[in-house]
């Protein structure tokens, strides 16, 4: 491949503060939410100041889930931010994804949903005509997927696999028949192409294969056609993780999925990205600079990180909320187990006694830490660790829960080893990092 680099900000979900969100609704919701929504503005201009400052990269690559929910006044916002960008010599693609189009698009404000102007999926490709459709050499009219001469030799096979009216997540035949004539005529015109797609190819953790929506929908075929029609790596987002995964086809051939946190909630990351002379694909893992705001003390990662997992520790609290009877019962005897107990009195409870390591923390500030970091990649509960330890003794004590589960997430009969699938993802065990990484491409 001919050398290039750029840049890869993805799930931007930019809210307009000119919508006013706020009140008890918003404040409620943002409990449990991985974003910082009113601070997305900020956060994506900080992020743009330091891709205008290096003089040397001019191409910014957005896959998608531009905005907060598919609000007009987000686009308008958002639009303002990439003509930033393009005044200052960048070339910016995007794609758009299933948070850009919205017929009944909303704000959070007072006690309930304000409605707002929403965004006609029909409307998007004009409106980011200058970010990518306006200079596709191909254009794939129902999924608004496109190819783009993105430097000499080498194009971007556009995927867009989250339209209107298809399953989401989905590349159909017609639209891998597609795929293929541009990927025949690039080969014809002696081009490398690479891919660009919403949706992961690739299961970004082990356990994500169980996930429906977190992989693009028959992954396997997907990863083994890009992969056996030369395209050698795919930038990807969606499931706000950083993670890089490799796949090999039947054939041997090999697809590299780099998919990328969400901007503006933990990890918020952004990849600077580049192909060498040598033709080495070299990722680089860059964090949210400051971003003007009052964060109490804080860098704006620890920040982010903090209050991710204060919002998953809040939604396994709703989990063990409601209910009726007995039901109730027992999930408030959870929730309350869940809110006080330590990670030493959780294993006094299922006779768990190796490593002392964690003991004296809550155990949902524990619960909290492993979900951010599964998110931030390279994950460090590997093998022989203190967290492996602990993590393998209580799904030891559970394997008869697991081994009933089993059965009802297999899909075509194949058999699932739960136990494992879970400490390959808590886990990194790949041979190369998620962050920042290195491949030889042909
Ligand atoms: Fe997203
Ligand atoms: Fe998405």
């Amino acid at each position: 491949m001919n050398p290039i680099r750029f840049y890869l900000v993805t799930d931007t979900h930019y809210l307009n503060n000119v919508l006013e969100p706020g009140g008890e609704a918003f404040e409620k919701n943002m409990i449990t939410e991985q974003f910082f929504v009113k601070e997305s503005g900020d956060i994506i201009h900080a992020v743009f100041d330091k891709i205008i400052g290096d003089k040397e990269t001019d191409i910014v690559i957005l896959p998608g889930d531009l905005v907060k929910n598919g609000e007009k006044e987000s686009h308008n916002g958002f639009l303002k931010e990439l003509y930033r960008l393009k005044d200052n010599d960048k070339k910016v693609y995007v794609i758009t994804a299933g948070h850009d189009y919205n017929d009944n698009a909303y704000v959070l404000k007072g006690d309930g949903r304000a409605p707002v102007a929403g965004t006609d999926y029909n409307d998007l490709c004009d409106m980011y005509r200058d970010f990518g459709y306006g200079e596709a050499i191909a254009f794939d009219e129902p999924t608004h997927s496109y190819v783009a001469q993105i430097t000499e030799g080498v194009r971007m096979l556009a995927i867009h696999c989250d339209s209107k009216g298809q399953p989401k997540g989905t590349i159909d035949e017609r639209l891998m028949n597609w795929a293929k004539q541009q990927l025949d005529k690039a080969k014809e015109d002696n081009c490398s192409v690479f891919a660009t797609c919403h949706y992961p190819v690739i299961p970004p953790v082990p356990a994500f294969e169980l996930v429906g929506d977190a992989k693009i929908k028959d992954w396997r075929k997907i990863a083994s056609f890009l992969a056996d029609n030369g395209v050698e790596f795919v930038l990807t987002g969606h499931m706000h993780i950083q993670s890089i995964n490799e796949f090999y086809s039947e054939k041997g051939n090999r697809l590299i999925d780099v998919c990328t946190s969400a901007l503006v909630g933990s990890p918020a990351k952004y990849r600077k990205i580049t192909v060498d002379d040598n033709s080495v694909l070299k990722v680089e893992t860059l964090d949210v600079p400051d971003f003007g705001w009052d964060l109490k003390g804080f860098a704006p990662q620890e920040y982010f990180d903090n209050h991710f997992a204060t919002a998953v520790v809040a939604r396994i609290k709703g989990a063990l909320d409601g209910g009726e009877g007995i039901v109730k019962h027992l999930k408030s005897f959870g929730r309350n187990r869940f809110d006080n107990i330590t990670v030493g009195g959780f294993k006094r409870l299922l006779h768990i006694k190796k490593d002392k390591e964690f003991d004296k923390k809550k155990f949902s500030d524990f619960v909290g830490e492993v979900a951010v970091s599964i998110f931030s990649g390279d994950i460090p509960y590997i093998e022989g660790t203190p967290g492996y330890n602990l993590i393998a003794g209580i799904l030891d004590r559970f394997s008869f829960v697991l081994k009933k589960v089993e059965p009802k997430l297999s899909k075509n009969g194949e058999s699932i080893d739960l136990r494992n699938m879970l400490l390959d993802t808590i886990g990194n065990n790949k041979g190369f990092l998620d962050n920042n990484a290195e491949f030889i491409l042909k």
